[in-house]
């Protein structure tokens, strides 16, 4: 087979922008790994960059398939690579490169094989393709950046989210205390994955708390340094992977103090999720699924996940009528 379906980007625009079709399968470059996708996801960044918030990145037109997150099956991959036909692999695509590799939102894509790892042995397609976005923000966020050590306490700031569940339980995993911030709809969801206290933002001002942690992870991104300094302890943190540009000259601004502010931006990385992996199969990190829309469908789950409402996340499902 030479073709597949995918959701195809023509112009800027909202869902409507994208129509479900046939296209070619990508070639595979020496290096990559082409790759059957059994499931993908949905993240803020996909209808960011379809209503043009990234064309400094991605210019006049966007990228024409989109999607970060990957569950599948090796179909190709170089005589010696690591990596063999029938591996079950799960990874995230170089969202700034989706201009010249396609995304996920397809029944095949390609990726460097250096960016990809094998499956957790106990998660579905569907689970596992949720999971690389959100999972290596989180690590990415909270081991690199924050360097969150078992003792300390973290304030996740928007914690029933995609990226804030996998964060609440990577915190509690690394022996964190850990505080979530959430509506009160999703308060028993954040104690159950691990949360020691929870703030209900529309019950609370989350800004007169007088608690104050090593860590202040802000998933909402509505948030600054100096507007949460007061519950930041003298040498803490506070992140924000929203506002990259402030929060970066923000950081620019603040040379001699002792708190800390970083943008992160997440970044493909086969050994963080190697980490992730490990946690996943020792069971300390689960999937939180809202909703499993087929590929068919993405223009809904692209306008479910504009809503900011979703609990966890929600994953796309590739059905395969061919072997590609
Ligand atoms: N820099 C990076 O590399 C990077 C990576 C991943 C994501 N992001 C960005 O990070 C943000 C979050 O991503 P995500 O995937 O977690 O989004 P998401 O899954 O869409 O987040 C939805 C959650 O946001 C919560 N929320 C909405 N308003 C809130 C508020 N005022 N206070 C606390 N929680 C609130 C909602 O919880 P309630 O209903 O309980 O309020 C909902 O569960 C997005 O802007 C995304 O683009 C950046």
């Amino acid at each position: 087979m030479t073709t597949m379906n995918a959701a195809l980007c023509s112009h800027y625009g909202d869902a409507s922008a994208l129509t479900v079709g046939e296209t070619n399968i990508p070639d595979r470059q020496a290096g990559e790994l082409l790759i059957q996708v059994h499931a993908s996801s949905i993240n803020p960044v996909d209808w960011k960059i379809l209503r043009g918030d990234l064309r400094v990145i991605f210019g006049r037109k966007p990228p024409q398939i989109l999607g970060g997150d990957f569950a599948g099956i090796v179909l190709e991959a170089d005589e010696n690579d690591r990596f063999k036909v029938g591996d079950k692999v799960w990874g995230l695509t170089e969202i700034r490169k989706l201009n010249s590799t396609p995304g996920a939102h397809a029944q095949v894509t390609r990726c460097a094989s250096h960016l990809v790892d094998y499956m957790p042995a106990n998660l579905s397609y569907t689970e596992a393709g949720t999971l690389p976005l959100v999972g290596l923000t989180a690590y990415q966020s909270l081991v690199h950046r924050a360097q969150l050590q078992a003792g300390q306490s973290v304030l996740i700031n928007g914690c029933s989210g995609g990226v804030g569940s996998i964060a609440i339980q990577l915190a509690k995993a690394l022996g964190a205390h850990v505080t979530g911030v959430c509506s009160g709809a999703n308060q028993n969801l954040a104690y159950e994955l691990g949360c020691d206290d929870v703030i209900d933002y529309q019950r609370r001002d989350l800004i007169a708390c007088s608690d104050q942690f090593d860590v202040w992870f802000d998933v909402v991104g509505h948030r600054n340094l100096r507007t949460v300094r007061h519950q930041i302890k003298p040498n803490g943190t506070y992140i924000n992977i929203v506002k990259l540009l402030s929060t970066s000259l923000s950081a620019l601004l603040n040379p001699l103090r002792k708190q800390s502010s970083h943008a992160v931006f997440v970044a493909p990385d086969a050994n963080d999720l190697a980490a992730l992996r490990g946690q996943i199969e020792d069971e300390a990190i689960r999937a939180v699924i809202d909703t499993v829309y087929p590929l068919d469908d993405i223009a809904s789950a692209l306008a479910h996940n504009r809503t900011h409402r979703v609990v966890g996340k929600l994953a796309i499902a590739m059905a395969h009528t061919t072997n590609a």
